[in-house]
């Protein structure tokens, strides 16, 4: 496996597949790696004659000093498990080769309301930052197919909505979310959780497969009631939101008249650990 850290030393190495004509698959990361992110470069190296996977975590994604300060940083690891499923090239950028100094961050997209509703509504800017650092990777790695997961279903809308007003030739693919055998999204923050807390856990997963069973039996609002109080039954579970939205437009949905458009969304913290899930209604 190749790794680099500069912009000029990658784009030169991409330049000869990409002059032959090879598909070139793109898998963005924050790092941490687990099954999740595992699973979309596995993705991408079926479908793609070349992976190229990205570890960069993206300061001005954070809205919140500590949560960036406390994001699981495990480099050495994360390499090893890129090498043992034969990635091909790992780019691994410090934040001054992604954001030089003097350097403005600008992205001139107007997502209307995609970011306004849960994620974007609870973390202001987050989406800003999350869409400037992949259309910069996007330029620099120049893929023909980029892989998101579904765990992150809004940050998908959003990605999709972005490479869709810019017109950049990269398909982007979404990936299901991988859990652990209880149900448990696989995600980078689980680590932080305590033993206890690790125990409570599945509920969030096993709350959103009772919604599922139940949609279109009883009205919207009081599965959304009796969701929220099951799963803060427990004290140390406080729901930021949950929300029954439309899978393109994200807008909260009133009616079951379009449920096979709908996913149900939520997050939460879990003692000081922020979790988010998310489950389509319809599939
Ligand atoms: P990160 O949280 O590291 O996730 C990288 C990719 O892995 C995202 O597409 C995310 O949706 C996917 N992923 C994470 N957990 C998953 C799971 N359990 N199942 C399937 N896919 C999963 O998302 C980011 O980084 C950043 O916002 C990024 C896009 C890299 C921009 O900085």
């Amino acid at each position: 496996m190749k790794q680099f850290t500069t912009i000029s030393s990658l784009t030169t190495y991409l330049e000869e597949p990409i002059s032959k004509g090879l598909t070139i698959g793109f898998v963005p990361t924050m790092g941490a790696l687990h099954p999740g992110h595992l699973n979309l470069v596995k993705r991408s190296k079926l479908e793609n004659d070349l992976t190229v996977c990205s570890i960069f975590v993206n300061p001005i994604q954070f809205n919140n000093a500590s949560d960036l300060a406390q994001y699981p940083r495990t480099l050495e690891l994360d390499l090893k498990l890129l090498e043992n499923i034969r990635c091909d090239v790992v780019f691994t950028p410090e934040g001054t080769e992604m954001y030089p100094e003097g350097q403005e961050n600008t992205l001139d997209i107007d997502f209307g309301t995609l970011d306004k509703v849960m994620e974007g509504k609870f973390r202001p800017g987050h989406f800003k930052g999350v869409a400037i650092v992949v259309e910069k990777l996007l330029s620099i790695v120049k893929p023909s197919r980029a892989y998101f997961g579904k765990k992150d279903y809004q940050q998908l809308a959003i990605i999709k909505f972005m490479v869709d007003k810019t017109g950049m030739p990269v398909k982007i693919v979404p990936c299901e979310t991988i859990r652990e055998p209880d149900g448990l999204a696989m995600s980078s923050r689980n680590v932080r959780l305590t033993a206890a807390e690790r125990n409570l856990a599945p509920s969030i997963y096993q709350a959103l497969v009772a919604v599922k069973e139940q949609a279109g039996q009883q009205p919207i609002g009081i599965l959304k009631e009796w969701a929220i109080d099951k799963i803060q039954e427990n004290s140390a579970m406080k729901i930021e939101y949950f929300e029954i939205g439309d899978k393109e437009t994200l807008m909260p949905v009133e009616n079951w008249d379009h449920l096979d458009r709908s996913v149900a969304f939520i997050a939460l913290f879990l003692g000081d650990v922020r979790l988010i899930d998310n489950i389509e209604l319809f599939s």
